[in-house]
């Protein structure tokens, strides 16, 4: 593809993801792919990563959220290939990109295996830093209002989450400034608990 061409596509998809997501309400809106697509594109100069594959991978990613569709985890990928056929992306950047956006979720966590490319590892550190810092805590309660839970103290609350998931991902950033970054917005989150059990217990 000519870089028209792939700037072409790159648009379309922003406008095609942009339409679906907009009332989304649960953190996976239109901000949330804007934001994860800045950051990947960021980190992808650092990684000399391919920006075409990145940007495409970055803006398709949570096109179709197997939480939102029974578990079925292939709804992604397979959703965001079609699209690409349709705008006649060769077939190996379709291959590359429905990889990371199925490999790429931290569900799963420690036992899937890291991602293969450098395209995969900044998209998913990009994904994993929206879920830190100020606007990580702000997307893990929408979640949870989402999803009926509870702030804290009944099972399941989303102050549980934070526990579970999102204090771990500092730890399994997979580029070297993802992982600064992930420091910085993880010493956020301790901050913040810190502050919450202070008014608890005050
Ligand atoms: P991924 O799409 O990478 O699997 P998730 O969809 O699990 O990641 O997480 C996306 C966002 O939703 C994150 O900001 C995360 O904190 C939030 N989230 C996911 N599960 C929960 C939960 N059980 N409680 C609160 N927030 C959640
Ligand atoms: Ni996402």
């Amino acid at each position: 593809m000519t870089t028209v061409q792939k700037k072409a596509v790159l648009q379309a998809a922003a406008a095609h993801v942009r339409r679906k997501c907009l009332k989304e309400s649960s953190g996976h809106d239109w901000s949330h792919i804007e934001r994860v697509h800045r950051h990947a594109l960021r980190l992808a100069r650092e990684e000399k990563a391919d920006l075409f594959v990145v940007g495409l991978a970055a803006l398709l990613h949570d096109i179709a959220d197997h939480k939102f569709h029974g578990g079925d985890t292939e709804i992604g990928p397979r959703t965001a290939a079609a699209w690409m056929k349709r705008r006649r992306v060769p077939p190996e950047t379709v291959a590359h990109v429905a990889e990371i956006i199925g490999t790429m979720s931290f569900k799963g966590g420690k036992d899937r295996p890291p991602m293969r490319t450098p395209e995969g590892k900044v998209v998913q550190d990009a994904d994993r830093l929206d879920a830190l810092g100020a606007i990580g805590i702000g997307r893990a309660f929408a979640y949870g209002g989402y999803a009926g839970r509870a702030i804290y103290g009944t099972e399941g609350a989303t102050l549980d989450h934070f526990h579970e998931k999102l204090l771990l991902l500092k730890d399994r950033m997979n580029t070297r400034a993802g992982k600064k970054a992930a420091q910085k917005r993880h010493a956020f989150l301790l901050l913040y608990l810190k502050a919450f059990e202070a008014e608890l217990a005050g």
